[in-house]
């Protein structure tokens, strides 16, 4: 995430730069910055924290009277979340002023070369890496004071994700834009231009909005703009845009949960694109990425139980990572509450390795729950979404989400992340320990890499989902079920269902039901059954006829091959999965969606459900 503003030919360019910022901040809020170019250099203006935080430092005016600049609010990715990470990011020579969302792969290679050529940083960031890259081919003789070739020639060696905005000091009237896999529009006024990620700062100025392809450049000057590929300029299509500020923040979609549901295939497999590489070879092993959780090896061995502490919706996740880990580990694994696990005196030594898994990285229990394992010498790794949280600063290695700010209360990308995150972490662990045989590990890897089709796939029956919303949305109560994975997906479910819906929800391991929930089926009660084929199926099956039996009316989830279900239930949700993680991550997503829909249709206010709040930062 992240979000860029810059402008040219706008007088009172620095205050329009900040209110941008501050409609971006949902994109993204940990740091904050603005630069803009003065006397052959740029003035330069970075905080740790909210634009509002930015805003202090400028309080007495020194941008007034600019008609350019360039700022940025960040959202973590390479370097925690301080001054010196924020953006702009300046040149080694301090004459390109760079802000990017996005993140570079190949910034340790593009690094060294920097470094060979005698260039010192003063960030942990990949985006400072491009500003030293753009400058010292800005100051090559056959492209000296060529910004647009500089940045064409950077940008090639780019592998990555990128939306770019780049200034050069000498040339206030000019900016710069790139992208690839990041948003990034234009705004064309009249006698000024604008870049932004999204549309949101543009649309107060103008309507005019040119939303920019991947490998395309942006020239933009007061009076002009080209857009360019390939080194060559191409013409381009203006749209005018008529959706509101707010509507553009949510991407077109009614609320923030509804987008970040969507937003699924693309964080997941960005998380997996950035993360794993599969050598062609077919012998080949397939490399980790460990960005964040880079620890020697042995740091993984000699361990002899894993504890997943979370609460809530994460807790869900480490429920489904237990499977995972012990399977691919073959180490004992138990999902705990951290709030119960600080209070009860768990038995804890330097054997034990804590996996913590946050979203936000400041819930109070596990926070605690954390210290105490550190203070029994256990390991401690974290899986978090946050970049530089409390939680993250306690762990001695950290597998981030990065999956954007999540602005709806109830978790929904953080959830399938955080899933996606175990599994990566089990993988590694068990290829370092030997314990999955390569050849199984190679498919694995091959399979995660295509979860962002099967995700789509999913999102596809989302008009089918709505109306079963419609059919169920008056139900007093609702029961979900399943078994092995599908159990915690219930339990998900039906916490999904219970916070934004306000329909009372049990989620059940389905073996369960006879041992006392069946007592409240009757042919008022919906019961969703995740019911995709695998090793518990005839029993899933089972239970459905043991509801039928009872009047109970039950929705299933099943794969899409599955023929036969349909006759059983009232109605079917199918799943485009086949391997058991796939079946996780593509069995929240119709959760996601029925528990949104049916909260829509009872009026409830799905982004902010009443009594909660998104970090729980107190007992
Ligand atoms: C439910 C939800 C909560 C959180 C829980 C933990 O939709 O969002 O249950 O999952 O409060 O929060 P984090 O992941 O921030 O530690």
């Amino acid at each position: 995430m992240c979000g860029i503003v810059a402008v040219v030919g706008m007088p009172g360019a620095v205050g329009i730069v900040l209110e941008g910022l501050r409609s971006l901040e949902y994109r993204g809020y940990d740091s904050a910055g603005i630069a803009w170019p003065e006397d052959g250099s740029f003035a330069l203006y970075r905080a740790a924290g909210r634009v509002a935080d930015l805003d202090k430092l400028l309080a007495d005016g020194p941008g007034d009277g600019r008609e350019a600049a360039i700022g940025h609010t960040r959202w973590a990715t390479h370097g925690p979340p301080v001054e010196k990470n924020a953006h702009p990011q300046l040149s080694h020579d301090g004459v390109i002023s760079v802000v990017h969302n996005g993140i570079i792969d190949n910034f340790a290679t593009l690094r060294d070369d920097l470094v060979r050529d005698g260039i010192e940083f003063h960030s942990d960031t990949d985006t400072e890496i491009v500003a030293c890259l753009i400058a010292r081919e800005y100051a090559k003789p056959e492209t000296a004071g060529d910004l647009v070739a500089a940045v064409e020639a950077t940008v090639n060696r780019l592998e990555g994700t990128f939306a770019l905005a780049i200034m050069a000091a000498d040339q206030p009237g000019l900016v710069v834009a790139a992208r690839r896999g990041s948003p990034l529009a234009v705004g064309l006024g009249a006698g000024f231009g604008m870049v932004a990620s999204d549309a949101v700062p543009i649309i107060p100025h103008t309507r005019r909005v040119v939303f920019l392809d991947d490998d395309q450049v942006a020239v933009i000057t007061s009076g002009s703009c080209e857009i360019r590929k390939d080194s060559r300029p191409v013409d381009y299509a203006c749209t005018e845009i008529t959706w509101s500020a707010e509507a553009a923040q949510k991407d077109g979609y009614d609320h923030f949960m509804r987008k970040e549901i969507y937003e699924q295939p693309t964080v997941l497999e960005n998380m997996f694109r950035n993360r794993l590489r599969l050598p062609p070879a077919v012998d080949a092993d397939p490399e980790f990425v460990m960005d964040g959780i880079d620890l020697p090896d042995d740091y993984f061995k000699g361990i002899s139980r894993i504890v997943m502490l979370a609460q809530g919706t994460a807790y869900h996740a480490c429920m489904v990572g237990r499977n995972i880990l012990e399977r691919t580990t073959k180490i004992p694994s138990y999902p705990e509450y951290a709030a119960d696990f600080r209070y009860r005196d768990p038995i804890l030594d330097p054997s034990v390795l804590v996996i913590a898994v946050t979203q936000s990285g400041e819930t109070m229990d596990t926070l605690h729950a954390v210290r105490l394992a550190r203070e029994a010498g256990c390991k401690v790794i974290a899986v978090a979404n946050v970049v530089g949280s409390s939680i993250t600063r306690e762990a001695a290695g950290v597998f981030y989400l990065n999956c954007g700010p999540e602005i709806g209360v109830a978790s929904t990308k953080a959830f399938t992340a955080m899933i996606a995150g175990l599994y990566f972490l089990a993988l590694r662990m068990g290829q370092i320990r030997e314990s999955i045989d390569r050849s199984e590990l190679r498919r694995r890897v091959h399979d995660l890499l295509g979860i962002g089709h099967r995700l789509q796939a999913v999102l596809a029956t989302d008009n089918h989902i709505r109306k079963l919303a419609k059919k169920y949305m008056n139900a007093a109560n609702f029961l979900f079920l399943g078994r092995g994975t599908g159990w915690p997906l219930a339990m998900e479910g039906a916490l999904k269902m219970k916070e934004v819906s306000y329909i009372h929800a049990e989620g059940y391991d389905a073996a369960e039901m006879k041992h006392g929930p069946i007592a409240l089926i009757d042919e008022n009660m919906p019961v969703l059954v995740i019911a995709l084929k695998g090793r518990r199926y005839d029993k899933l099956l089972g239970n459905i006829q043991e509801i039928k039996a009872r009047k109970g009316k039950v929705i299933a989830i099943a794969s899409h091959d599955d023929t036969e279900i349909g006759k059983l239930v009232d109605d079917v949700i199918p799943i485009y999965a086949e391997s058991g993680i796939m079946n996780s991550i593509c069995c929240a997503v119709p959760l996601q969606l029925l528990s949104y829909h049916v909260a829509v249709f009872r009026g409830c206010d799905v982004d902010k459900p009443k009594n909660l709040a998104k970090s729980v930062t107190v007992e």
